[in-house]
């Protein structure tokens, strides 16, 4: 365990004290990232993780296929990297966490709210991300245990799943083990560098991904379910897609919530915050249409399965995969490493998320880093506790439907808000020209900049309205 700690420890640990750079006294305090590729990796920490392994999948499931995929990309070029470069802008300029950042360039104004909205809302999206992280804590040590030897039928897997995710101690001891490895993580802070595990885990757990890839299209009838995931249907699109495409892309990026405005504040003047965010959306979207790859192609080689079968927020990906784990050679060995990758994905992206209050309550507050990280840490696990029972753990929960819901209102709705404040801000408020001028710092031509002036104060704002809009009549 104290190997996977150590990989842990790495994500946050690399705010490394640079006294030489820069000179700037503040931000030599709080510490920054060893260089612009620690930082880079780190941002894709944290986008990587269950968001596209588990999530995407299942978001092209529901939203009509390939229409969704097209959209999605879309939606993560035009949208996602405007947001994610208006973040690090933000973020690398203030030095500070998202309530301290509105604060510092309007002082004193209702801006500061967006700040209370990311540092909250990272709080209650880490308590049922965190049940979701459980689950692939679950299914390592299910592996490890030998319980996907063997051939596995869909009827097998589904039960183990279902049977799993409805045992109410089980799953709230595996939400107290990846809240806690988070919080520990979080309270250690500073040590050590992120390159050495991540540069070698990343890798990894793309290499495994492939092959899996590989294993799934060749699967007899593979065909049709490549077809499904990437032959877009045109009469499927809808506001609906849209809606979810976006919110997705919020998601699998972390836009919207603060992440990327607390992580780019660790960041020197000298690094390129475009081309990072560059990298970060391009990583990420690989990864999650290669997870695509894996679960379709099985899906519909699977007699008796279809897509649309499943409710938002299941466990489509954990009951896909020990299908298509049985059926390579040494599955065994490679399922063990699969869910291993993907719990230390899930912990890279949990712990970028505890690390968003706690740097408001250290910044702000004046709290030590471990005291905000209990406290905070404790409190999301008790938030965590009624997701973790709405899969048959207790009837009023699963009645509920209390995981769906905190996914609609935190990983779609309060991303895409977020996203929304930080366009009109950056474009509009804090001025166009003052964004500029911090992006150039680290990159002197920046050939996009009157596609993203564009998209930061036009697109992305009347694109998120109208789906906020969307959303809240359907509700309504
Ligand atoms: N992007 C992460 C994922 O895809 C989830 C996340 C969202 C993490 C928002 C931090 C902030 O799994």
């Amino acid at each position: 365990m104290s190997f996977v700690l150590k990989v842990w420890e790495t994500q946050i640990s690399s705010y490394r004290l640079r006294s030489t750079e820069m000179g700037n006294q503040d931000l030599d305090q709080r510490g920054r990232w060893g260089s612009k590729a620690v930082f880079v990796f780190a941002a894709a920490g944290s986008a990587i993780g269950l968001g596209n392994i588990w999530r995407f999948p299942l978001m092209v499931g529901l939203n009509g296929g390939a229409i969704f995929v097209f959209v999605y990309i879309l939606a993560v070029v035009m949208i996602g990297f405007t947001v994610m470069l208006a973040e690090f802008t933000v973020g690398r300029h203030t030095a500070k966490n998202p309530v301290g950042a509105y604060d510092a360039i309007k002082p004193r104004s209702l801006w500061k709210l967006a700040g209370y909205l990311g540092v909250f809302g990272c709080a209650c999206f880490l308590s049922f991300y965190g049940v979701v992280a459980g689950w692939a804590f679950g299914y390592f040590y299910k592996t490890l245990g030998g319980t996907f030897k063997g051939e596995i039928t869909w009827l097998a897997s589904d039960a183990i799943f279902t049977h799993f995710a409805a045992r109410p101690l089980e799953i709230i001891l595996c939400l107290f083990v990846i809240i806690g490895l988070t919080t520990f993580v979080i309270s250690r802070g500073v040590k050590a560098g992120i390159e050495r595990w991540t540069k070698f885990l990343m890798p990894m757990l793309f290499g495994i991904i492939i092959l899996l890839a590989i294993r799934a299209v060749s699967l007899p009838g593979a065909g049709t379910g490549l077809s499904f995931y990437l032959k877009p249907d045109f009469t499927k699109l809808n506001t609906t897609v849209v809606f979810f495409a976006v919110g997705q892309a919020f998601f699998s990026l972390s836009i919207g919530i603060g992440t990327m405005i607390t992580y780019a504040s660790y960041l020197s003047k000298r690094d390129n915050l475009v081309s990072s965010a560059g990298w970060v959306c391009f990583f990420d979207s690989l990864i999650a249409l290669l997870a695509g790859i894996i679960v379709f192609p099985t899906l519909f080689a699977t007699p008796g399965l279809t897509p649309d079968k499943f409710e938002p927020s299941t466990g489509l990906m954990f009951q896909v995969l020990p299908i298509i784990i049985s059926k390579i050679p040494g599955g065994y060995v490679f399922g063990i490493l699969f869910f291993f990758l993907l719990l230390v994905a899930a912990l890279t992206s949990t712990i970028s998320l505890l690390e968003v209050p706690v740097a408001y309550f250290v910044d702000e507050r004046n709290w030590s880093r471990k005291k905000a990280a209990l406290l905070v840490g404790f409190f999301c696990f008790l938030l965590g506790v009624p997701s973790g029972l709405s899969h048959g753990g207790v009837g009023i929960f699963t009645k509920w439907n209390f995981m769906k819901h905190m996914d609609l209102v935190f990983g779609n709705i309060v991303l895409a808000l977020g996203g929304l404040i930080i366009s009109l801000f950056v474009g509009y408020v804090w001025k166009i020209k003052n964004a500029l001028k911090e992006i150039s710092f680290g990159n002197t031509i920046f050939s996009l900049k009157s596609l993203w002036v564009f998209n930061v104060k036009f697109l992305a704002p009347v694109v998120i309205i109208v789906i906020l809009i969307f959303i809240l009549t359907l509700s309504g």
